[in-house]
């Protein structure tokens, strides 16, 4: 209990460090002492607020006005209705970067509706279409002419942010966005939004966690590619996927470069991926090891989980303060880098470059066969996490073991039916509600009892598409559950949610949200034929626990 205690406390510090330090290492103007005052105040219920407000004037000047006006309390905290007073006359609101936006291509009706046999569920799915005109933002001109008054990095088309305290663009999670918009027949802002990856890339070399400049030095899971995917099927554009095609390539070799290990396994060479995020802050006390795993746990979209949390014997059954995120090879990422490496030779065929669709191809055939001897477990009838430190794999049921199924990419048809058994035998499938994160309950938020919109989907999809009826059936009940939870949420709370518990008092927290909504959409299109509203109501309350909206600082 007192390292569950401890461990919430280290939640709180390590967020407020993350936001102070990066915006530190990052930015001379917003010094760390303007920060530490406004956070020892207690100013603002989210960290995120401050960091997320615009300068009006040079940091300079800022800077030098805070000093003045330090110096009246030499000794002591500036006293909050002076540092409320400092704040209201150099910084404006967050949000002031963005123009209101509503999609220009929004229109009512569109035709995936009439699919869904369901009436209410058909209402339901409309109101979804509806509230992407309250998630576009237009990022204004000034934050091009002005970038240093601003923590947002501009882009230069509107977006589809995840709402809540999320304002701004976001990677992983624009990917169920754009498959939503796309359902919504919205495709220009879809186009859009996959510009500004693309600019971002050419900017960056990759795609940042998301659209501020603290997000600078890491990642999220590389979606990009599968973007671009879902764009042309939906449009067939190929001068677009000419366009895009070198730039999804760059990407690629940022992860390739940067992001890879190379290691012998049984007297062969194998080259895998996994998160890692550079050091950039040596100074700091705190353990420079940990800092930089921390990081890149937010780059792998699971912030925070045991997933990344190894004990000193191996095993998933550490704390935050174990968090060793870049001593493991994901299967979730290495099966997301594999269906990149198959769309992008897919991509060069259709453009009549074979030479280089083979080069992909066998790209993903090194690396199927490098997951088969390293993440594969034949007992298990899985695939699971690796650990580069004890060469062992970790054995915890995460939605993530399935990734290679969603994927497609194991050699042998016999891995797909062992990898059923495996879920059915995992006692994930126990939830009415959905499938939990994990089955350990580890306080975070992408352990049990949470559910994420897009682990969901990714499970979903990937049973749907195996060849066994039994695996369709799995996957269209598990489509079931999830819209019913979504929909009754809905019903009750009018809103939807970035994610949900599998308490019987349901936890949903911040609302919008552009995942969730991109995610029903699909499951309504692709189930719509079967989907029912009907059941008993499984959510009761709706809680906002402080420990879930700080740990979502690190979104
Ligand atoms: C502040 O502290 C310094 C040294 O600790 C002391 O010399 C000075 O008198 C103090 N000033 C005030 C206003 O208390
Ligand atoms: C990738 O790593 C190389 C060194 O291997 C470094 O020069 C480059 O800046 C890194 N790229 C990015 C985008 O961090
Ligand atoms: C690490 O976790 C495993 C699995 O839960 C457990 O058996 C072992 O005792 C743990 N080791 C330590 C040192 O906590």
């Amino acid at each position: 209990f007192i390292g569950r205690k401890w461990d919430l406390f280290l939640n709180i510090i390590v967020g407020f460090l993350f936001i102070i330090f990066e915006w530190v290492a990052l930015e001379i103007y917003c010094s760390g002492p303007i920060l530490h005052q406004v956070q020892e105040a207690k100013l603002f219920d989210d960290d995120k607020y401050f960091v997320d407000m615009k300068l009006k004037s040079a940091p300079a000047d800022v800077l030098a006005a805070f000093k003045l006006l330090s110096n009246e309390s030499p000794n002591s905290s500036i006293p909050a209705t002076k540092l409320k007073e400092f704040l209201d006359a150099n910084f404006e609101k967050p949000g002031t970067e963005f123009e209101t936006w509503m999609p220009t291509d929004w229109h009512e009706k569109p035709k995936f509706l009439s699919g869904i046999a369901d009436e209410k569920l058909r209402m339901w799915g409309e109101e979804i279409h509806n509230l992407w005109k309250s998630l576009g933002r237009k990022i204004q001109n000034n934050v091009k002419d002005h970038p240093e008054l601003y923590s947002q990095i501009y882009t230069p088309h509107p977006v589809v942010v995840p709402g809540g305290r999320f304002r701004e663009l976001y990677y992983w999670d624009s990917y169920w966005v754009i498959n939503g918009l796309l359902l919504s027949e919205m495709t220009e802002t879809a186009h859009g939004m996959i510009q500004n990856f693309l600019f971002l890339v050419n900017r960056y070399g990759f795609v940042p966690n998301g659209g501020r400049i603290y997000y600078e030095r890491r990642s999220q899971p590389p979606f990009l590619t599968l973007m671009v995917e879902s764009y042309y099927e939906a449009t067939k554009d190929q001068q677009f996927l000419r366009e895009a095609l070198p730039v999804l390539e760059k990407e690629y070799e940022f992860w390739m470069q940067n992001r890879s290990v190379a290691l012998k396994e049984s007297g062969l060479d194998h080259v895998l991926n996994r998160y890692i995020v550079e050091a950039d802050l040596p100074r700091y006390e705190l353990k420079q090891q940990l800092w930089m795993d921390l990081k890149a746990g937010a780059e792998s979209g699971w912030d925070f989980t045991s997933r990344w949390f190894i004990n000193s014997t191996g095993h998933n059954d550490g704390t935050l303060r174990e968090t060793r995120t870049s001593q493991i090879l994901p299967t979730d990422l290495n099966a997301l880098l594999c269906r990149n490496e198959r769309t992008l030779a897919s991509f060069h065929r259709l453009l009549g470059n074979t030479e280089s669709a083979a080069l992909y191809d066998q790209a993903a055939a090194r690396r199927t066969k490098a997951m088969e001897a390293l993440l594969w477990d034949a007992e298990r009838g899985a695939w699971f996490d690796y650990n580069l430190v004890t060469h062992s794999k970790h054995f915890e049921f995460y939605p993530s073991n399935l990734a290679p199924v969603w994927a497609r990419c194991y050699s042998q048809p016999e891995m797909e039916e062992k990898a059923v058994k495996y879920l059915k035998g995992s006692g994930a499938l126990d939830f009415p509600n959905g499938v939990p994160t994990s089955l350990r309950e580890s306080g975070q938020q992408w352990d049990y009892p949470n559910a994420w919109p897009p682990l969901q989907h990714m499970l979903i999809e990937g049973l749907s598409k195996l060849s066994s009826e039994d695996a369709k059936n799995l996957a269209s009940n598990l489509a079931q559950r999830w819209i019913k939870t979504n929909w009754l949420a809905y019903e009750k709370y009018k809103a939807m949610f970035e994610k949900v518990s599998m308490f019987s008092g349901c936890l949903f927290v911040f609302l919008g949200f552009g995942w969730t909504n991109g995610v029903a959409l699909q499951l309504l299109d692709q189930y719509g034929a079967t989907l029912t509203s009907g059941g008993r109501r499984v959510c009761v309350d709706l809680l906002l626990p402080l420990a879930v909206s700080i740990a979502l600082m690190l979104h």
